[in-house]
């Protein structure tokens, strides 16, 4: 604190209080609004617009009876970046009672207003009541004492057109939830936005709130290059990256800073609630969990597979993970510079916390999910489905071909099976990546069978044997075997579809006589009755569960049943179908005596031989 002198606390008090009052509104606004959790837009003014004198032509103020500052409102800040943003003037002002002023943000364009209201002493109170979510820390976190010299935290948060709201709730989330003894400095790093509302607008708002520093790139740099742009121009001991969208449970970050303390090669996160979307219902996730990526190299949260009595000791004790999210990431700033940063090839969003991890684990450091501290997170898996461009997919798989070929080895030939539109990508070009292979010597990196055998012992290493791997394809009926869309696993029924030809249908007959499926080789064919579905595999391996591949009549024998596999296929529908009957319908797979019949032939169709 030592760097902000005396008057510049002063005058951040005062802009701290306007911020406060910011928020405040925001908040007021949405309880009027009858909604107690609102992701909303906030909507049209309410008022009706009017001319004022002495503004630009192109510039309009809401007409507010109570605002009778009218003639003392100035633009603050330059009108030509987005056109915005007018205030009070109190210069020259002595009278206390135009000190609680009235102000109003408008932003022309868009008609859109942000913010209204009063400065008030009881801003603060109000401030207090704003929704708070429910605490789901074990109690005994409640009870942990951590110690008062904890290394201090700068606190980066990357955007990219990010929505107002979402960009300021987790700024406030930050401010409010952790003691400035601790927190360092916020650093807001803009990875070139275009949106108006994060022009002038943003950098007046960052303006009052102390410690709050606001950093532009001049070149879109996607989340890596943003994240390390932030820590370059960071100080505190500590990283913790904070996505936009992100909310802070109150004591988030002091165990998070305490496991960094006790080893400075640990790297940790938060456990991380979901927030619906739409619906906003809050989900908490269940201890313990841990971080995972699958062979198409995409990263979930998974339960642990581990039993926790609720009472033990464990219930608190922070859990080493193969792979943590990007939503909030603690890190000491000199073994991130150590270990390399994030990779700047990682172009756009993804793939660079999956890079991080691997080369945590290889490189030296470690991994783990600290239960004390939380925040929530909208749940990715609810957004609407916007058809995502495909210069934005293909960038995610050239991030996904540099993690492969960087840390792979022989491993990488796995991915590329699963992922054939990385694997014509790969084929046409392919990544500089000398830099990465360079500080992977000077680190002396592990290799990934270390990874996969010491790290992540549950991920199953599929064998893809040529003939006995691939789309599993229907002779007679001319589709390859796959999930019913949106039904989950276990237990789904499997049906045949359309070839995806994209490795999303990707089937492994094993030499224990598993028919493994899916991008992590979690589920297996299965059957139930006469039915073909997917269950979750076992170990040891379960009776139900094992297929013989017979190559030359293309037969795949169901071993406990030694009934095979046919694809229903049905002709035009017949005039009287017999009552009572449930008729299976083309497409659907089930278990028959074995015949010589094209039904019962299948091909294992390898895509691609990386
Ligand atoms: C909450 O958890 C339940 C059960 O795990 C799940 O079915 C539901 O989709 C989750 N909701 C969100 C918002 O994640
Ligand atoms: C790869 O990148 C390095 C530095 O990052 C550069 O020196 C080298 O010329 C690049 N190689 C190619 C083939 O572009």
């Amino acid at each position: 604190m030592g760097q902000w002198g005396v008057h510049r606390r002063m005058l951040c008090l005062w802009l701290s209080l306007l911020g406060f009052a910011f928020l405040l509104l925001i908040v007021v606004e949405r309880f009027h609004r009858g909604k107690y959790h609102s992701y909303q837009k906030l909507g049209t003014p309410r008022h009706p617009f009017q001319r004022t004198p002495g503004l630009p032509d192109d510039l309009e103020l809401i007409g507010d009876a109570a605002l009778e500052l009218l003639p003392d409102l100035v633009p603050i800040n330059s009108l030509k970046e987005d056109q915005l943003l007018f205030v009070a003037s109190t210069q020259g002002t002595k009278d206390p009672l135009l000190k609680k002023w009235n102000y109003k943000v408008l932003l022309p364009a868009t008609r859109k207003e942000l913010v209204f209201g009063d400065v008030g002493e009881d801003a603060q109170d109000e401030e207090d009541t704003r929704r708070s979510p429910p605490d789901a820390r074990h109690p005994r976190c409640l009870g942990e004492q951590y110690e008062d010299f904890l290394p201090s935290a700068s606190v980066v948060i990357c955007f990219h057109n990010e929505a107002w709201e979402s960009l300021v709730r987790t700024l406030h989330s930050v401010l409010s939830t952790t003691r400035r003894s601790f927190l360092l400095e916020l650093l807001l790093v803009d990875d070139l936005s275009t949106q108006d509302h994060l022009k002038t607008t943003l950098s007046e708002y960052v303006s009052h709130l102390d410690g709050v520093r606001l950093v532009r790139s001049a070149q879109r740099l996607g989340v890596a290059g943003c994240r390390n742009l932030g820590a370059s121009e960071a100080s505190g001991e500590v990283l913790v990256f904070v996505d936009p969208e992100c909310e802070c449970h109150e004591g988030w970050l002091e165990p998070l800073l305490e496991r960094l303390a006790r080893d400075r090669t640990r790297v940790v996160s938060p456990v991380v609630d979901a927030i619906h979307r739409q619906t906003f219902e809050y989900n908490v996730t269940q201890w313990p969990v841990w971080g995972v990526f699958d062979w198409n190299l995409d990263f979930s949260w998974e339960p642990k597979p581990q039993l926790l009595d609720q009472d033990s000791a464990l219930a608190i004790e922070p859990v080493l993970s193969p792979a943590l999210g990007g939503g909030v990431l603690a890190i000491d700033r000199h073994f991130f510079h150590h270990v390399g940063g994030f990779d700047p090839g990682i172009l756009l969003r993804g793939g660079e916390q999956i890079e991080l991890s691997i080369r945590v684990w290889l490189c030296g450091g470690s991994m783990e999910v600290v239960p004390c501290s939380r925040v929530a997170q909208p749940d990715r898996r609810h957004l609407p489905r916007l058809p995502s461009r495909f210069q934005d997919r293909e960038q995610l798989e050239r991030n996904k071909i540099r993690i492969a070929e960087t840390w792979m080895d022989a491993y990488r030939k796995i991915f590329y099976r699963r992922d054939t539109l990385a694997h014509f990508i790969r084929q046409s070009e392919g990544p500089n990546i000398t830099e990465r292979l360079q500080l992977k010597k000077t680190l002396a990196c592990r290799d990934f069978h270390w990874y996969l055998t010491k790290i992540r012992p549950q991920l199953y290493v599929p064998q893809d044997r040529p003939g006995l791997s691939g789309e599993l394809y229907s002779v007679a009926v001319g589709g390859c075997v796959d999930r019913v869309p949106g039904q989950g696993a276990p237990a789904g029924a499997m049906i045949l579809a359309p070839c995806s030809g994209t490795g999303s249908q990707h089937c492994d007959l094993n030499s224990d006589g598993e028919v493994r499926w899916g991008p992590a080789g979690g589920f297996c064919l299965d059957a139930v009755g006469e039915r073909v579905v997917l269950s979750e595999c076992q170990r040891p391996v379960g009776d139900r569960l094992q297929w013989t591949f017979i190559k030359l009549s293309g037969q795949l024998l169901h071993r406990q049943s030694q009934l095979c596999m046919e694809a229903v296929k049905v002709g035009p529908p017949q005039r009287s179908p017999p009552p009572n009957v449930v008729r299976a319908r083309s497409g659907d797979l089930i278990l028959r005596p074995c015949t010589r019949h094209p039904t019962q032939q299948w091909h294992f169709e390898q895509l691609v031989s990386p």
